[in-house]
């Protein structure tokens, strides 16, 4: 059933053409994060975590809005479920509360937290719709962070001891894991530019949070594993494309730069053994190296059984200095989020962009697959986000024609459809995001959901990109 009642055609009734058809198996998803949807921030014994305490502190959250209630996912999964059988997903990406499993981050593990999850993976294998829980989507409980967070090492052994009970507990009905979500997000958002929880802005403790971050996935994979050797599992990093501003050769390194700190960084570690030497340079006055122990990169390199690539933009960047008019901030921040306030700068192209200000670059995810493809070990790849925020609105018919939003993930899919067809392994798309929900450090300014949100009374309202991607789930692909 349509929440805002409109008709549903049935797969039968559907046999339109499909000029481009994606392969038999294509896992057709929609991605959430605890966080950002559950609400119930207070109930059944989850404690806090980075993300309580930063929103409470005045600026630093748009509106000085949180999660506390954000769309009661919590209480209302049964009719998401149900909004996500009328779409036809075949897979829902949903990330795991750690504050909510392990209150203080460590020891004790909360039942009725973990029940939670065993409620919805249940309902959602019910449904037909294989789940796919994210370890880690940013809510480190508070406790952990007092210990010194991310930065420090002992966080990435307390993740991994999560990890487990929560393969423990769900492990015999989940084949999927998804370990941490975009941890340059996490360590530069969070300790660089503090423009995210928990908002420290110390650019050395950035470094050593993403190397821990790292080190927690690869801890977290021979964990799971050893408990589950047919468990599929792998991390979710937010890649993008970067181009130099001109061919001036300043330009071209700071291109090699950000996508030093922003890609090869992650990628290298995770699916080469190592660090990139050009990176560990630029890097040098942050005392990184120290961190990083024998072994590390052993673990940090586990074999995985899939990527999760999160792709929004394109950036363009200079090493020159520049009128400041002419820069952008990055996608994310305005203060830096990189190692030293002149890294680089983020150029604005005049090509079109999201409610978020972001470049859309749909060739850029062509190229960041085809990239992956022949830079790296072959491994099955999954989109695990893609998708436009914007400020929609709601008609007085219970209609929102986002069409932005439907070029966009449509010129996306093209991109994959392309990327398959020129031999890229990859496997499945989760649009970001199911439902609008609180979009972090802007709270609930911009929407992303293919589902609209009525805030104030928490109603679902099909979009028209709902209807549409339905469309394609069914027909299992694009018109030509
Ligand atoms: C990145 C994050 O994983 C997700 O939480 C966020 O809402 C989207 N991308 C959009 O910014």
């Amino acid at each position: 059933m349509n929440p805002n009642g409109a008709q549903q055609q049935t797969a039968a009734a559907v046999r339109p053409e499909v000029g481009l058809a994606f392969p038999t198996g294509f896992q057709w998803g929609a991605a959430t994060a605890a966080y950002q949807i559950e609400g119930a921030a207070r109930e059944d014994g989850r404690g806090p975590s980075i993300w309580d305490t930063f929103s409470s502190r005045p600026g630093a959250v748009l509106g000085g809005e949180n999660g506390d209630v954000a769309v009661e996912h919590y209480r209302r999964y049964p009719q998401d479920i149900e909004i996500m059988s009328d779409l036809g997903l075949t897979a829902y990406r949903f990330s795991v509360s750690w504050p909510r499993v392990q209150p203080d981050g460590s020891g004790q593990v909360n039942e009725a937290g973990l029940d939670f999850y065993r409620r919805l993976v249940d309902e959602l294998l019910a449904a037909g719709i294989q789940p796919w829980p994210t370890l880690y989507h940013w809510d480190l409980p508070q406790e952990l962070e007092d210990a010194g967070g991310w930065p420090e090492r002992d966080t990435a052994q307390r993740f991994a001891d999560y990890a487990a009970h929560v393969h423990d507990a769900l492990g015999d009905r989940v084949t999927n894991w998804m370990t941490i979500n975009e941890p340059w997000c996490a360590a530069f958002l969070g300790y660089a530019s503090g423009e995210h929880a928990p908002g420290r802005k110390e650019p050395a403790a950035a470094m050593r949070a993403a190397h821990h971050l790292l080190l927690g996935h690869g801890l977290a994979v021979c964990a799971i594993r050893e408990q589950g050797p047919q468990a599929r599992i792998g991390p979710a990093v937010n890649l993008y494309a970067i181009s130099p501003a001109s061919e001036a050769p300043e330009d071209h390194d700071a291109a090699r730069r950000i996508d030093g700190l922003q890609n090869r960084l992650f990628l290298d570690a995770l699916l080469h053994g190592r660090y990139p030497s050009d990176v560990l340079a630029d890097v040098a006055g942050t005392g990184f190296a120290d961190c990083v122990r024998d072994g590390d990169l052993t673990v940090i390199s586990e074999r995985i059984d899939l990527l999760g690539v999160n792709y929004y933009s394109r950036f363009t960047v200079s090493g020159l200095p520049g009128d400041a008019t002419q820069a952008v901030s990055s996608p994310f921040s305005t203060e830096s989020p990189w190692v030293g306030s002149d890294f680089a700068r983020f150029v604005g192209t005049g090509r079109p962009v999201t409610g978020m200000g972001w470049d859309i670059d749909a060739p850029g995810l062509h190229e960041v697959l085809t990239r992956l493809h022949t830079d790296y070990p072959a491994v099955p790849l999954y989109i695990t986000e893609n998708g436009a925020g914007y400020e929609d609105d709601l008609n007085g018919d219970d209609t929102v024609h986002d069409h932005e939003r439907i070029a966009y993930i449509d010129a996306h899919l093209r991109a994959c459809h392309e990327a398959i067809a020129d031999g890229v392994p990859l496997r499945g798309y989760f649009t970001w995001s199911l439902l609008d929900n609180f979009e972090w450090s802007w709270g609930y300014s911009k929407r992303f959901g293919l589902v609209y949100v009525d805030y104030a009374t928490q109603r679902r309202v099909f979009k028209d990109s709902a209807t549409w991607y339905a469309k394609v789930i069914r027909q299992g692909g694009l018109p030509g």
